[in-house]
Parts: C-alpha cells; sequence; structure tokens
C-alpha cells in the first residue's frame, strides 16, 4: 500500500508540473492512491471544478485543501457534490463541503482527513478534538488514514503528529510551501512530515512573484500578489503503509526541478 501525497499545486505552473511529473511518478512507483493539495490550484487562489476535473484526469484521486479554500466563488456550486475533495474539517457546523471522505481505488480505501491549524491562521475548531471526533467514526472501518495537516507553525504540525502517532496511518503537513526534512515514523508508526513542499513556480516567493513579495516587505505597503511564472519544482512524499496494521513502514521526500527531470 503506497500514498504519494503531492504538495500544495500552485497555479498552472504547478499544474503543468503535475502534469509532467506524474507519468513517470506513475510508473516508478505505482502509487496505490495519489493525494494532492490543491488550496492554491486557480492562479494561487483556490481551486475551480475545471482545474478539480484536470487534476483527477491527470490521475489524481482526492485533492485536500486550506485556508485558501473559498478565494474562488465557484467553490460553493461544486464542493457538496464533489465526494473527492476535502476543506478544513474544523471549519464551523454547517460549513460547506467536508473534512474527510473516503477514497476508493480498486478494492483499497482511504480516509482523508483535511485539518486547519490555528496558530496564524484564523481561529478555527480544536484541530485536535476535531480529529479525534472523526477518528471515533472512521477507525472502525478504515485501517488506512492520511490527515493532511494545514497549518502555519512546525511546532503545531509536530504537536498533531504525536497527538496521533499510532493511531493514524500518515499525517503530512502542507500551506509552508517549503519542504521541510524531518519525515520519519514516529514510535508507534504513523509516517509523519512537517512540510510536503509544494508544486510551481520556484524562483518565486512559495510560488508568488518575488519582486512583490518583495516590495511588501520593504515598504509594508499593500502588493497585489501574482504567481510567478517560470520553471517549476515539484514537491511531494512517498508513504508506504504496512496491510497488517495500517500503519507507516516508509516516508521518503520527493523533490523535482523542471530542468533536471530525470527518472531513473
Ligand atoms: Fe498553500
Ligand atoms: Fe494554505
Amino acid at each position: 500500500m503506497r500514498i504519494l501525497f503531492i504538495g500544495d499545486i500552485v497555479g498552472s505552473v504547478g499544474r503543468k508540473a503535475v502534469k509532467a511529473c506524474l507519468p513517470g511518478l506513475k510508473s516508478k512507483l505505482n502509487p496505490t492512491f495519489i493525494i494532492a493539495n490543491g488550496e492554491n490550484a486557480a492562479a494561487g487562489r483556490g481551486i475551480t471544478s475545471a482545474i478539480v476535473k484536470e487534476l483527477f484526469e491527470m490521475g489524481v484521486h482526492g485533492i485536500t485543501m486550506g485556508n485558501h479554500t473559498w478565494d474562488q466563488k465557484e467553490i460553493f456550486d461544486f464542493i457538496d457534490d464533489e465526494e473527492r475533495m476535502v476543506r478544513p474539517a474544523n471549519f464551523p457546523k454547517g460549513t460547506p463541503g467536508r473534512g474527510f471522505t473516503t477514497i476508493k481505488v480498486k478494492d483499497q480505501e482511504l480516509v482523508i482527513i483535511n485539518v486547519q491549524g490555528r496558530t496564524f491562521l484564523p481561529p478555527l475548531d480544536c484541530p485536535f478534538e476535531k480529529v479525534d471526533t472523526i477518528l471515533d467514526s472512521v477507525k472502525k472501518k478504515n485501517k488506512y488514514v492520511l490527515v493532511d495537516f494545514h497549518a502555519e507553525a512546525t511546532s503545531e504540525k509536530l504537536a498533531m503528529g504525536w497527538h496521533l502517532d499510532g493511531r493514524v496511518s500518515a499525517v503530512v503537513g502542507t500551506h509552508t510551501h517549503v519542504q521541510t526534512h524531518d519525515e520519519r515514523i514516529l514510535p508507534q508508526g504513523t509516517a509523519y512530515v512537517t512540510d510536503v513542499g509544494m508544486v510551481g513556480p520556484r524562483d518565486g516567493i512559495l510560488g508568488m512573484e518575488r519582486g512583490a513579495v518583495l516590495q511588501k516587505f520593504k515598504t509594508q505597503l499593500p502588493v497585489r500578489f501574482v504567481v510567478d511564472e517560470g520553471k517549476w519544482h515539484f514537491h511531494a512524499v512517498c508513504i508506504d503503509l504496512d496491510p497488517a496494521t495500517g500503519l507507516g513502514k516508509k516516508i521518503q521526500l520527493i523533490r523535482m526541478e523542471e530542468d533536471q527531470f530525470i527518472i531513473d
């Protein structure tokens, strides 16, 4: 049982990178499930139904979101009907969409849960309590559970890893767009990484055109950010799970660059 989890896909450059990388990764790694974070897939802000379709056609099986979930108005037209997509579960009751779902591929099932951190992000419900409640309902039926913890603070993500160690297959962090080198199997068997990274323009700042970001830092005046153009990088993790326990056996970082695009 193998999961390929792709970090935040940023804009058209990010989607181009997924298209370029996935065929080779699929034949080399043969993942059972391909899950991607899509919160920045539409010009850096949210996702559209056309892009959801495009990602599924590329071979993605499930999409997680984050604080940018609501940035495209049309999200409200399709989020309730798209069962293969999750937004942070700890939004208030009654929020459109779903916070967890079961992805089915052939005869295998994977539960994906999306929760959002509360440190340096808007004050949602407690992500720790929320994930416990969800696990109460899904763990009886499903042994493979992946949590995308969309959070800013490394400490909050580590806290979630330890909170869930031994109780879920994997906790992967998203949102900061910078891949961390702390991938490991925690002592009770949960595969963990603080941040998977991003897929998109590599010479911008977190995928955005760097001149505007620099101007913002230097002047502190309002600046409009746009997705950078140019060459991509592709960050993901490959997670192997033990069919006997549903827990992690191995987690491996993947980093690819547009002009060093080699799969051996
Ligand atoms: Fe993001
Ligand atoms: Fe985010």
